[in-house]
Formats: C-alpha cells, structure tokens, sequence
C-alpha cells in the first residue's frame, strides 16, 4: 500500500498554510507578547539584583563593623597592658584607676562583639574561636588585676576588674593572634560582599541595556510596520481612486454613447417620418385626388340620367373627402406642416389652441412676439415635448387650465408647460415601463439640454425644459440629408 503510507506521511499542505497564515496574521500579536515576557523577566532579574547589592552591602557594612571593633579591641587590650606596666612603675593609684575603666570599656566591647558571634552570622570555627579568646581575655584582665594588688604599696580596690587570675605567657601571643585571624576573617567576609555588590550591579546593568535595547528594537519595528501599513491603504486607496476614474470615464463614455444613438434614432425617425409624410402626400393624395375629380366628374354627368348612381358615387365622394382628411391627420402628426412651414412659435399656439378646443381648457401663452429661429432638430424637439405634455394633461390630469411659456435668451430656450390638474405622483416619476416621459428626457438630453417635471404648488404638474438654442449633438453615424418639408393637400 505504497499510496496510502505516502498520503498518512504526506505533510498537510492547507494545514501548513493556514498556520503560516495564522503565525503572519499574529505575528504582531506573538512579538508584543514575547517583548512583554522579556521585559517582566528583566524588571524580576532587576529587581532580584537590587535586592542581593543591598543585602550584600549591608553584609559588608556589618563585617568592616565587626573588624573595627575586634581591632578596637586589640587596641584596648595594649592600653591594659600600658597602663598595668605605668602603675608598677609609678605605684601611682590613677593608673590603677585608669586599668579598671579600660577593663569595663573591653568588657563592653566584648559583649557588642559577642552578639553578633552568637546571632548565627558567624560560622562555627569562628565561634569557637571567639568564646576561646574572650576566655583568654577575661583570663588576662584577672591576672592584671592580681599583679597590681600584689605591687601596690596599699591595697587597691580592683572589684571592678573581675576576679584576678594568673596568665600564661603564651594566652597572650595566642589573643593577638586570634583578634587578628577574626579580623582578617571579617575583612574578608566584607571584600567579598563587595565583590558580589558588584558583579550584581554588572548583571544589572546589562539587564536594563538589554532591555532598553529590546525596547528601541521594538519602538523600530512598531514604526515600520505603521509605515508599511500606511502606505499600504495608501496604496489601495489610490488603487481605489483609479478604479473609480476609470469606472467613472466608462459611465461617462457610455453615457455618451447612449445619447448619440438616441439622437441617431430620434433623427432616423425624424426622417423616416418625414419621407413617408411626402410620400402619402404626394402619391396617395395625387391618386386621392384624382379619383376624387373622376367621381365628382361621373357624379355631374349622372346626376340627372341615374339618381341611384348619382347617390352611390355621392357617397364614394364623402369617402374620398373622409380618406383625404385622414391622410391629412397623418401627415401633420408624422411631420407638422405648421412647424415646417410657420416655425415654432405658432406651431405651438396651434398646439394649445387645438388641445383647449378639444378638452375644453382656458389656456394661457407667453410665446415670443415675432417667430424664432432656432435649430431644426430643437424646434422638433420642443414641439414633441408640448405634444407629448398635452397629450399627458389631456389623459391624466383632469385640468381646466393650461399654460405654455417659450423664451429665448443667452443661446438658451426655455419652454415651460404647466396644467392645474390632479398633479404627478412620485410613483409615476418612477415608472420604467411607461415612454411618454422617458422619450421627452432622451430627446432633450440628446440635444445637450435639461427635462424637469414636477408636481406643481399646490397641485398640477410642471415641466421644465432648458435646451441650447443650437443642438449640441453629434450624430455619431451619417444620417440621410433632411428632406424639404411636404406641403398639405
Ligand atoms: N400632466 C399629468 N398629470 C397627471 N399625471 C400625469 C401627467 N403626465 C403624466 N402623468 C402620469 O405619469 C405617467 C407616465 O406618463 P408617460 O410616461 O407619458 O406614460 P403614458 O405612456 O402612460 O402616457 C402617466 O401614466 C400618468 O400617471
Ligand atoms: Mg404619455
């Protein structure tokens, strides 16, 4: 089973990855809390340190103390010896009395010296050693003691120096040199503390030199990750910022795009529109009215010999007539020879006029005195938009009033059309299926111009139309010439 032992021993790779994933994710996380861990492990080792140099120091305080007074000792123990040999010379009592005191000041020394002997600090050699010498001192003080009473020329009250004794020769050497091993002893005891003190306070320096070591390191590690990360949002955002621009330049492209096939489309229409209004013009009014004339002149040369005839071809007539008509509507709504042929202003005056016949509105113009003349695509658009809103006041609005407005200033026309109806609803602005309002504002933006509409105050609907007195617009196909305006039957 070669396979299985290769899969079992394989190492998991998404395992591996989502650990190093982790470890890069944490990695901040895992460094801060190791410099953490470092840093309260310095602050103990500190702390210990401090603590051992000042319980060294006061070691070695305590062990040049203890010198001091085994050599203050020595020292008073020449003294005796001086001022024993100045009495039994002199036989002059104030030696005697001089001895005594020195006595009680090495018996004071004595018991200082033994507290701390027997307080535990000292090991048991230099115990044994102590307790060996003060026997041998209190040994030397008696028989001091004894050898004055026995010189004096009267006897001498020596209570205070203790009991006398004899000494041997020998106890003597063997004080000095005690006193002076103990002393060395001390001597060395405090050397060494000092010595510890100091390889301590070595230790602790290094401690905080690391540590403030550890915290530069990190301080520097801190600001270039700020840094990296600074300049990665940096980055990203400029990223985002260039994405953006370029979504932004793509709307603006596209934008444009669909305005120029709108216009394309609006101009195609146009055109297609006008070419079928000239030819329902001219070839079915032609044949309209040339049937027309044959009928007529049948009906004049029937009317008398066959009434019944005369009758049928009548109404073959008032079919004509109604054909006529129809064709007439056509054209006008195709292609208005009012506009055409009269311009926009009383196109438009035709326009209202007709509407407020047909609803039975009071209407209310502000159209320019004398006709303007303006681009031919933005007349058409102008016109389409006031059709198209009459048509809406005329099916929606329930009005009884209407009102049309038309200036012309700064390279700028303004049209402005407004009914007294139920008023537009916000739903409505929203509507996607509907084309009456969509078409209106395509037309308008396809000629570089601004559609408002609005529910008026306190009721009606307004519509707002600013258009460039010349179309902005450029086709971006070639269209077919304009073709010459038909004329009406
Ligand atoms: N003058 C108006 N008064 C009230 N409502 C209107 C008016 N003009 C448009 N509307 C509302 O706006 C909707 C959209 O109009 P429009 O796009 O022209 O669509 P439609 O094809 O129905 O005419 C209409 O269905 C109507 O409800
Ligand atoms: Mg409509």
């Amino acid at each position: 089973m070669p396979n299985v032992q290769n899969l079992s021993s394989a190492p998991n790779p998404g395992a591996a990855a989502r650990l190093s994933n982790w470890m890069r994710n944490r990695s901040w996380a895992i460094a801060m809390t190791v410099a953490i861990v470092i840093t309260v492990g310095g602050l103990v080792i500190l702390e210990t340190a401090r603590e051992r140099i000042a319980a060294e120091y006061e070691t070695a305080l305590e062990a040049r103390g203890v010198a001091v007074q085994l050599s203050t000792l020595a020292s008073q123990l020449a003294r005796l010896s001086a001022e024993q040999s100045h009495f039994l010379l002199t036989k002059e009592d104030a030696f005697a009395d001089a001895f005594c005191a020195t006595a009680a000041q090495i018996r004071q020394t004595k018991q200082q010296l033994d507290g701390f002997y027997r307080s535990g600090r000292a090991d048991s050699a230099e115990l044994a050693s102590f307790t060996q010498v003060l026997a041998l001192i209190d040994a030397r003080i008696g028989a001091g003691a004894a050898a004055l009473q026995h010189a004096a020329p009267h006897p001498l009250d020596l209570g205070a120096c203790g009991s006398t004794s004899r000494i041997d020769p020998a106890d003597a050497a063997l004080i000095d040199s005690t006193l002076t091993l103990l002393r060395d002893n001390e001597e060395r005891r405090a050397q060494h503390a000092l010595a510890a003190s100091r390889a301590d306070q070595r230790i602790s320096t290094l401690c905080a030199a690391a540590l403030s070591a550890l915290n530069i390191v990190l301080f520097i590690l801190l600001f270039r990750n700020l840094g990296i990360q600074i300049d990665r949002q940096a980055r990203v955002q400029r990223q985002l910022i260039t994405q953006q621009e370029e979504l932004d330049q793509l709307v603006n492209e596209r934008t444009r795009q669909l305005e120029a096939l709108g216009w394309h489309l609006q101009a195609v229409s146009e055109n297609e529109k006008t070419q079928l209004a000239r030819e329902l013009h001219d070839e079915l009014g032609a044949i309209l009215t040339a049937s027309k004339m044959d009928v007529a002149w049948a009906n004049r040369k029937l009317k008398d010999s066959a009434p019944d005839i005369s009758d049928k071809l009548k109404r073959a007539l008032a079919n004509l007539d109604q054909g006529i008509a129809l064709k007439r509507r056509i054209i006008e709504d195709m292609r208005p020879t009012v506009l055409a042929n009269f311009g926009l202003v009383t196109a438009l005056r035709t326009l209202a006029d007709e509407a407020a016949q047909r609803n039975s509105w009071t209407r209310e113009l502000h159209l320019p005195a004398d006709d303007i003349q303006l681009d031919e695509q933005t007349e058409i658009a102008l016109f389409r938009v006031a059709q198209e809103s009459l048509t809406n006041a005329a099916k929606y609005a329930r009005a009884s009033k209407v009102s049309i407005a038309l200036q012309v200033d700064d390279g700028q026309v303004t049209l402005h059309i407004a009914d007294n109806g139920v008023g537009i609803t916000p739903a409505d602005l929203k509507r996607t299926h509907t084309h009456g309002l969509l078409g209106m504002r395509q037309r308008v933006a396809a000629h570089g111009g601004c559609f408002d509409i609005r529910r008026g105050v306190p009721n009606g609907t307004e519509i707002d139309v600013v258009m460039p007195s010349a179309s902005t617009a450029t086709p971006s196909v070639d269209l077919p010439p304009a073709t010459p305006s038909p004329t009406s039957v």
